[in-house]
């Protein structure tokens, strides 16, 4: 297994796609590779469209995978599943995964920035082609869009203290490092509590997810998926926080829901018709087992359904 990132919930995840021989799946999230392997290994026959942001997982992948005409990897934001798929004359999918968030190679690669204890020049790009870093956002977003995206991507009491703390600090000079970054976060909640690196988990993960995009290119992502998958086909979602788990909820619901039009209308207007069947009522974890193992794992939250 690669120590580059550990596959989580890998056999949950394989049961889930349900593969079958000859059919066409996609891997949204490709990382270090260690799902797609598992689903190569697991199936013969399928193939398989890996997309990833990094272009060096793309790299790590196509060294772990080696040479195959049944994997296509693309260096791609999932954003662009549609397009990508259609440039490639395909037109419709048995299954796809998404395995949400960063890798355990990125948080641990010092020189990606992603890490508070891991002093580096603020970075948190998923990929390197995008001109935008955590550097711009901590050094130049006003006061208010400061506070604002860290309350909204992480739910912290103090954000708006943080952002203040920030905005003042930069005023002598700019905040280069994640070392800095992390002092002024301290400085606010006081530093070694539990709840000092709590805070600083969550303001690192709050300024990563406005970096990346990452909670506005996930629903319209899911819909494309949804839309893509022959009926039976099987959509997989792991992710790993609330924000993100609450938006996979929400759309495999309104597509499990149909019709919207109010009770009392006797014939429907809207359209809608049911397109997924959920098979997680609620979301999976991942099992005592594997969380001695990886403790990436613990805050893993699977959720499933089926095209109808
Ligand atoms: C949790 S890791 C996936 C690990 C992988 N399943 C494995 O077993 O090795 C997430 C990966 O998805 C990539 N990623 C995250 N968001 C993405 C997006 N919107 N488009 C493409 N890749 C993305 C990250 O760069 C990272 O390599």
């Amino acid at each position: 297994m690669s120590s580059y990132h550990l596959p989580v919930m890998a056999k949950e995840c394989l049961e889930a796609l349900s593969l079958k021989p000859g059919g066409v799946y996609v891997d949204a999230t490709l990382g270090g590779g260690g799902h797609t392997l598992q689903m190569l290994k697991s199936c013969s026959g399928i193939k398989l469209y890996c997309f990833d942001r990094d272009e060096e997982a793309i790299g790590e992948a196509s060294r772990m995978i080696g040479e195959t005409d049944n994997v296509d990897l693309i260096h791609a934001n999932f954003s662009t599943l549609r397009t990508e798929l259609a440039l490639r004359k395909v037109k419709s999918i048995n299954g796809i995964l998404f395995d949400l968030g960063v890798s355990s190679h990125q948080i641990d690669d010092r020189e990606r920035g992603f890490s508070f204890d891991r002093d580096a020049a603020l970075d948190m790009r998923m990929d390197k082609t995008q001109d935008f870093s955590a550097y711009d956002v901590v050094n130049g977003l006003e006061f208010r869009d400061l506070a604002k995206l860290i309350k909204d991507n992480s739910d912290e009491l103090n954000a708006s203290r943080i952002a203040k703390a920030i905005v003042a600090a930069r005023e002598t000079k700019p905040i280069e490092s994640t070392g800095e970054l992390a002092r002024i976060i301290e400085a606010v909640v006081g530093s070694g509590s539990k709840d000092s690196l709590k805070t600083k988990v969550r303001v690192f993960q709050a300024i990563r997810i406005y970096v990346n995009g990452e909670l506005e290119i996930l629903g319209p992502a899911l819909e494309d998926a949804i839309n893509l998958l022959v009926s039976g086909g099987r959509i997989v979602v792991m992710s790993y926080h609330s924000l993100e788990d609450r938006i996979v909820k929400n759309v495999f619901r309104d597509a499990a829901t149909g019709c919207k039009c109010p009770p009392k209308i006797m014939k429907c207007v809207c359209g809608e018709t049911k397109r997924l069947k959920v098979l997680t009522g609620r979301p999976v974890s991942a099992n005592e087992e594997e969380l001695v193992q990886n403790n990436r794992a613990r805050s893993a939250k699977l959720r499933v359904a089926q095209k109808i």
